[in-house]
């Protein structure tokens, strides 16, 4: 029987420089979609996965993410006197049980496969999750939630994978599928950022993992790859053929919100599926799309 995926790391030390000035002195992933941080999305998907421990890896100037999966007493003391329920509805996402959010620092940017060994210890010797907030998955059930029933299936290694054009192979982790069963896809190898042309497919890493723990021995001695860092690809496509690996077709909606026009367009969607504000913000925005 396949162990519980209860961990999930969630590598939040990158400077955001795409979104300055606005990352000057927020962290990316407290950007709002709406009016939720951007990170909570991952948060919420990973404990519909069954997800008990959340691992942050932070960096120097991310302290306000820390504050905000605290218990804000006098804010909530506030509410409480002032009855203002839905207001303390809606902060409970951010509160676990103290023990269950852990940080610790990526102390220099070497790299996505840095960060998730810098978490090593956190997680130890269990299957566990990994996701990018920057992607913003959306799914019933979540991506996360699919993987982890897949990976009770297959006992082994999961990447999240979808299509993405081919002149844009260069800005992910690309999959060298074989045999394909439904959503799964069989690895045969990956590859950091490769060129359109020396690309094995164009089904892109899309940010969501369910790793075995073997992969801290690798990510230990892994050489630098793609940009002068560790890659995780490089680390995880060294795992295949040890230990089963399978690429997870996700059927969902994607919005990249590490780029601007992906972020500005998860902001539309998701006040769009919103109840109380479709009706007013479709009429903003048939307003603008008339001119
Ligand atoms: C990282 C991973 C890459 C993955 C991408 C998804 O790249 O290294 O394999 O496809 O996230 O967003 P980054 O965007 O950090 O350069």
């Amino acid at each position: 029987m396949a162990r519980k995926v209860r961990k999930v790391v969630l590598p939040v030390a990158g400077l955001g420089t795409r979104f300055l000035p606005a990352t000057k002195a927020v962290p990316k992933e407290l950007l709002p979609v709406v009016d939720r941080p951007l990170v909570q999305y991952a948060v919420d998907e990973a404990v519909e996965a069954g997800i008990e421990q959340i691992i942050f890896v932070t960096g120097r100037g991310k302290a306000a993410i820390e504050d905000y999966f605290d218990k804000a007493y006098e804010l909530e003391d506030q509410l409480h006197t002032k009855n203002k329920t839905s207001e303390i509805e809606s902060i409970a996402s951010s509160r676990h049980l103290a023990g269950n959010v852990t940080f610790t620092r990526q102390q220099e940017p070497a790299g996505l496969g840095h960060a998730v060994w810098c978490a090593r210890h956190l997680v130890g010797n269990e299957p566990f999750a990994v996701m990018l907030p920057d992607e913003l998955l959306h799914d019933t059930p979540g991506c996360l939630a699919q993987m982890v029933d897949a990976f009770e299936r297959t006992n082994g290694n999961i990447v999240a994978v979808l299509d993405v054009p081919r002149e844009h192979t260069n800005r992910y982790g690309i999959l060298d599928p074989g045999t394909r069963d439904g959503q799964l896809i069989e690895t045969k190898g990956m590859i950091e950022k490769p060129q359109p042309a020396e690309a094995p497919s164009t089904l892109a890493l899309v940010g969501r993992y369910v790793l075995l723990p073997e992969i801290f021995g690798l990510l230990e001695n892994q050489t630098r790859g793609a940009g002068n860092e560790i890659q995780l690809t490089d680390a995880m496509a060294r795992m295949i053929g040890t230990h089963p690996f399978h690429g997870y077709h996700f059927e969902g909606i994607r919005y990249d919100c590490g780029d601007k026009v992906g972020f500005l367009e998860a902001n539309v969607a998701f006040a769009l599926r919103r109840d109380d504000l479709k009706d007013r913000f479709g009429e903003v925005l048939d307003k603008y799309l008339a001119d």
